[in-house]
């Protein structure tokens, strides 16, 4: 029986239920966090935490609870479970209000979490992607609820046999539907800077903090779909995936079409990061 939490309170899953006119349901107004957790410890919390603040923060909402209010929610939803690798979900709406798109109609916030075992696929031999126009928002910065146009994504890239879709806009790569973007050219890796069109991955930038501190040259500069199409090594990042390798894109193989030795040394050095922890 899997325990959430739910606006104060922990309860079965099947017990857990919101107002239909929650305004997560009725306008996707609200914000979530993946937040992994690696041996039963919760994984770069402050990291989450402040990306958490910087969502809530841009939809005009503030954050409802204390750190320590989150740690204790968190820990006791792990504790609930036996797998020692986790994912938290965490998602806050503005609450229940008539539906207007007013958002000083609504007072409480609605507050959910749940931690699910992660079920570990294995990516290692490298998956098969498709690039796309980037069809979502100006927002993507904002870990939003509303993920309709990545859901559209993800399908697309599963209707010809891929597992995730790179996106580009005005002929640049911006990251995947659910996931950020790295290639390898010679000795260097390459990412999108952070801006608005960019989820701020927490493993992308561990990623990044990793290779420089191995004096792997690593440059965050604009990306154009030509230099993707002929990188040596592609990578796309998120908190469950951990470095995903890239061998095929848009059904032609990425460099030799198997995954590269840059894509080994990150791996490694980011498993014995998380050893460390
Ligand atoms: N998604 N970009 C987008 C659009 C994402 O949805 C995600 C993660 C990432 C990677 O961020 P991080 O490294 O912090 O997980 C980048 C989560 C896992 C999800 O929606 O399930």
């Amino acid at each position: 029986m899997t325990t959430v939490y739910l606006n104060g309170e922990f309860k079965p899953l099947a017990e857990a239920s919101i107002n239909v006119l929650d305004r997560g349901f009725t306008f996707g107004d609200g914000i979530y966090e993946v937040i992994p957790v690696f041996n039963r410890k919760i994984f770069r919390f402050d990291e989450h935490l402040q990306r958490l603040e910087n969502s809530l923060k841009a939809i005009y909402m503030d954050n409802p609870l204390t750190k320590e209010d989150w740690s204790a929610i968190f820990n006791q939803l792990i504790d609930g479970l036996e797998e020692k690798d986790q994912s938290i979900y965490l998602q806050i709406t503005r609450g229940v209000s008539e539906r207007d798109h007013d958002i000083a109609l609504a007072d409480k916030p609605t507050i959910f979490a749940m931690s699910r075992p992660i079920v570990k696929k294995d990516l290692s031999s490298g998956i098969k992607t498709i690039t796309s126009e980037d069809i979502r928002w100006q927002y993507c910065d904002i870990k939003a609820i509303t993920l309709l146009a990545s859901v559209l994504l993800r399908h697309k890239a599963k209707e010809q046999g891929a597992k995730e879709a790179i996106l580009v806009r005005d002929g640049y790569i911006t990251e995947g539907a659910a996931s950020n973007v790295f290639l390898v050219e010679g000795d260097t890796v390459y990412t999108p800077p952070k801006n608005k069109h960019v989820l701020p991955g927490i493993t992308r930038d561990l990623v990044i903090e990793i290779l420089s501190k191995n004096d792997i040259n690593i440059i965050e500069a604009p990306i154009e779909l030509a230099q993707l199409l002929r990188a040596d090594e592609v990578w796309i990042t998120s908190s469950t995936w951990e470095i995903v390798p890239v061998v095929e894109l848009d059904n032609k193989p990425v460099g030799k079409g198997c995954t590269g030795p840059m894509w080994e040394k990150a791996n490694q050095l980011y498993q014995q990061f998380k050893k460390e922890i």
